[in-house]
């Protein structure tokens, strides 16, 4: 048999476990074919030394926006995947969005996937944006699109373009009961932000700090218990996506403690950035576009700990990084918030990026330092295998086993990294023009990062190393549960009086 490539000397991390002595990954045609001590070499085996560094398997971001129609000047696929792999990512799932004037998903589907055909450096598969799901969509063309892979819908609870009503978001869970499809759900309520807003342009409050207070912790909460109460309602699992704040964090909490199985992410940017970074700078007070993203950043060091916390302990199921920028200068952010010398934040496009800087953010408290704030494993799951695991992959990606495609990102050993990284525009991959990140220094940087077998990101040699077209599209199965009652079927039982009606 022979090994393609055997990496040795590593700590491996996974879900459940650290292996801190010695164990060794072979790998043959792009999956894990075994993990033991003293595999066999040949001459044609590569070998990597991970010289007791900690090897993590390949990221799994759940949640990024590429090449969508909403954000021309935004990550393309060629951009936005070799982001993801400088910083550890091997897989991606972004989404394809319907226009609410087409009564038919497939056209959608298939334009995306031309857009990524042939584009990514990284494995990837799409999620559906639903904004005019009408009968016949969910009847017949949801059942193909599964058939096909993609496996997955994500629904607005705001945004004039894409929000659906209650009744809407109510046909969809039913339907997703039906099909076993995964569904996440934008939970902010639409008329509290249009309120607010209405009134803040009245009062001439346009700056990019307004955004904040025009979309606050409230509606959020709201939308979230609302959403909660429509999944419990009809028996089906949600995810509720870029959570902020703690108010309706609280809400899945008491959701999970009943063993209802509703899921939450955050990103990033809850964690590690506050509203006041909305004001800009005294060289541009414009720059606060920068930090634009809905849910907004909050205002207190406090709501960040909150986040803090439901990673810790397990509220939230996935850690993704909502990558979904627009260039600040020129085209993007700044001629479109600004005209005529007014900032008006309503014109800014929303979203920042971070598919490159998400793993060695959280990687930094990650451990059993004195700073750290979650496990090893814990990182693992949030990063990687619970994504893996909702969303359709698991047997595929989200874990160091046999079987496995052998999707790895080695980090320096700890002797080579006492200073940390810092943080720089010019050493990101993406295509826009800046990091909200900038200047900040991280304990840690992939090393390498291996997607099936092949070294894709070598940050000593060469850098990005893989090539344009080597992701492939993931066909996923349905997602399994992993929160709430696990090992329940998505598409769940008949129990009780609900037997009535459906
Ligand atoms: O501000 C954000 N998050 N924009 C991206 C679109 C979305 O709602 O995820
Ligand atoms: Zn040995
Ligand atoms: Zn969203
Ligand atoms: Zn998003």
């Amino acid at each position: 048999m022979g090994f393609d490539l055997i990496v040795t000397n590593g700590i491996i991390v996974t879900a459940s476990d650290v292996l801190s002595h010695g164990i060794e990954i072979g790998i043959k045609d792009g999956k894990i074919s075994c993990l033991g001590t003293c595999l066999p070499r040949e001459s044609s085996t590569e070998i990597i030394d991970a010289k007791g560094a900690y090897i993590t398997p390949g990221g799994v971001d759940s949640h990024v926006h590429f090449a969508q129609d909403n954000s021309p000047t935004g990550d393309n696929w060629e951009t936005g995947s070799r982001s993801a792999i400088g910083g550890g990512t091997t897989t991606v799932l972004a989404f394809a969005s319907q226009r609410k004037t087409e009564d038919s998903v497939l056209p959608c589907v298939e334009e995306y996937h031309k857009r990524a055909k042939d584009q990514s450096y990284c494995d990837y598969g799409f999620h559906l944006i639903l904004t005019n799901p009408t009968p016949s969509i969910m009847e017949a063309e949801m059942p193909l699109l599964i058939s096909q892979g993609i496996t997955s819908v994500k629904l607005y609870m705001t945004y004039e373009p894409l929000k659906l009503g209650d009744s809407q978001l109510l046909n969809v869970l039913m339907s997703a009961r039906a099909l076993g499809f995964t569904t996440m759900v934008h939970a902010e309520n639409s008329d509290i932000i249009s309120l607010i807003t209405d009134r803040l342009e009245a009062a001439g409050h346009t700056d990019p700090f307004f955004h904040a207070i025009s979309r606050p912790q409230i509606a959020e909460n709201e939308a979230t218990y609302r959403i909660i109460s429509l999944a419990e309602l009809t028996d089906t699992p949600i995810l509720i996506v870029h959570m902020s704040s703690e108010i309706a964090m609280k809400h899945v909490r008491k959701a999970q403690t009943r063993m209802l199985p509703i899921h939450a992410e955050t990103c990033p940017q809850y964690l590690f950035l506050l509203s006041e970074r909305l004001k800009g700078t005294h060289k541009d007070k414009f720059e606060g576009a920068k930090c634009v993203c809905s849910p907004p950043l909050r205002h207190d060091p406090k709501d960040l700990e909150a986040m803090w916390r439901g990673i810790a302990n397990g509220t939230f199921t996935t850690f993704s990084s909502d990558h979904a920028p627009s260039t600040y200068d020129h085209a993007g952010g700044k001629k479109l918030g600004m005209k005529d010398g007014v900032m008006r934040y309503r014109n800014i496009p929303n979203g920042v990026p971070g598919v490159e800087t998400r793993l060695p953010l959280l990687f930094s408290f990650a451990g059993r330092e004195k700073d750290s704030k979650l496990s090893l494993q814990r990182f693992v799951q949030l990063t990687s295998s619970d994504p893996a695991k909702l969303y359709g992959l698991e047997g595929t990606k989200g874990s160091i086993a046999p079987g496995y495609d052998a999707d790895l990102v080695i980090w320096y050993p700890e002797t080579e990294m006492k200073e940390g990284v810092v943080i720089e525009q010019k050493n990101l991959h993406h295509g826009v023009d800046y990091t909200p990140y900038e200047g900040m220094t991280v304990k840690n940087w992939p090393r390498f990062t291996i997607l099936r077998g092949k070294t894709v990101w070598d940050r000593e040699n060469g850098g990005i190393m893989g090539k344009m077209n080597a992701g492939k599209f993931l066909q996923r199965g349905k997602g399994r549960i992993v929160a709430g009652k696990t090992g329940q079927e998505v598409n769940g039982m008949l129990t009780g009086e609900r037997n009535y009606w459906y």
